[in-house]
């Protein structure tokens, strides 16, 4: 009896220093690349999420504060890192995670710890699949996402030829797997697949030279961040441009590194869940806000880490006490924002957003922009295996 008194004592003890700790401060481990191919893709999403926080914390009566962590672009000191903010610097919540490889790292982690998880980027698919978990709330994309509606999308416009080339790691093979899926589903033809080692390779030069050999009419790739610019430099410079036009993930020309591209960015098509050219009055006014703030466009970077401060702190609002329903309210969060309408799917906690095809192409003063060709309706990824305790509703 008394030991039982005892545990429901100690138990309701840890529960009020939870709530009062949430209640008044919610502490942000902040967990993003700053160095490595990926590290311009955590200092936007970093831009983003205090943009964010700047923007819909007002009244909000709870600190936030945040402790940042370099993941690198390596999955053990991804875990290293989550490790610390959660166990030494009592991090409330996890912010973050650009690669697939990182995710796919610290996932049991974050499952195991019961540490809510906002996935500011990284879209493996397995973490909202086989692999999903209560605590990971994913605000970006998956990698199935972005891609499968482009597979259908060239198919429809009569592409029939295609040889594909990704970064070999979780994402390269997660991207151009969706979209291989549906364009041979909606009767196109993969002729070839080159992988390039992730975060190794300087020279595409033979991978060019294979898809080139292939007779393929189309090359559709996976690349981010610094290889992204390296191969949209070197596609031009070999003159592919004249012999198979270039379509891809949308990380392939961001706003966030296509002025780097320049020219050689002219006229490649791909697929993507933002754009700063949307066209709706959420996006114009957060356009302004991050080019007063930061001083340029906003890339879909930029827009996921704003989105995911958005999420954190409606997920607050509802009166979240502790990390259960932290986790609990970041599940059901929706909103119309730059993107358009967005909500979490239940199913898997992956976001529901649409999908833009845009052509990148010559803006004004000789900067590169982002032409829309096609807005494709929002789609649920398939549960790919994710078996979801519901929601309980607060
Ligand atoms: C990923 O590893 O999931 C990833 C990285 C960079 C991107 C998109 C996805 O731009």
């Amino acid at each position: 009896m008394r030991k039982t008194l005892t545990a429901a004592l100690t138990g309701l003890a840890t529960i009020l220093a939870a709530q009062s700790a949430l209640a008044e401060r919610v502490n942000v481990g902040l967990l993003l690349p700053f160095s490595g191919v990926y590290a311009s893709l955590g200092n936007e999403i970093e831009a983003g999420f205090r943009l964010g926080l700047e923007h819909f914390s007002d009244d909000l009566g709870v600190e936030i504060n945040i402790i940042r962590e370099d993941t690198e672009v390596n999955p053990a000191n991804g875990l290293a890192r989550a490790r610390k903010l959660v166990m030494q610097d009592g991090a409330d919540v996890l912010v973050g995670i650009v690669s697939s490889g990182v995710l796919g790292a610290i996932r049991d982690f974050v499952h195991g710890a019961q540490v809510p998880l906002i996935v500011a980027n990284a879209g493996n698919d397995e973490a909202t699949g086989e692999r999903c978990s209560p605590y990971i709330t994913r605000l970006s994309f998956s990698n199935g996402q972005v891609n499968r509606p482009m597979g259908r999308w060239m198919a429809e416009q009569g592409v029939r030829r295609v040889y594909t080339l990704g970064a070999d790691y979780a994402a390269g093979r997660q991207m151009v797997g969706g979209f291989t899926e549906a364009f041979v589903e909606a009767g196109g033809e993969i002729v070839g697949q080159g992988w390039t080692p992730f975060q190794q390779t300087q020279d595409f030069g033979p991978y060019l030279a294979q898809a080139r050999a292939s007779g393929a009419e189309a090359l559709f790739v996976f690349y981010a961040g610094g290889e992204a610019i390296s191969f949209v430099n070197q596609y031009d410079s070999f003159g592919m441009a004249e012999v198979m036009p270039l379509y891809g993930s949308g990380f392939l020309t961001s706003q966030l590194y296509v002025n780097a591209q320049g020219e050689s960015a002219n006229g490649v098509i791909t697929s993507l869940h933002y754009v700063p050219t949307a066209d709706n009055p959420e996006n114009t006014a957060f356009v302004e806000a991050f080019q007063a703030s930061i001083g340029r466009l906003p890339s879909e970077y930029g827009v996921q880490g704003y989105d995911s401060a958005r999420a954190l702190v409606e997920a607050i609002r509802t009166g979240a006490t502790d990390r259960e329903s932290l986790a609990n309210a970041l599940r059901q969060v929706s909103f119309e924002g730059p993107r358009g309408a967005l909500s979490i799917d239940p199913a898997t906690n992956n976001v529901i957003q649409p999908i833009f095809v845009y052509e990148t192409v010559s803006g004004e003063n000789g900067a590169m922009t982002q032409k829309v060709l096609a807005t494709l309706p929002a789609e649920a990824d398939p549960a790919n295996g994710c078996v979801m305790p519901a929601p309980v509703t607060n």
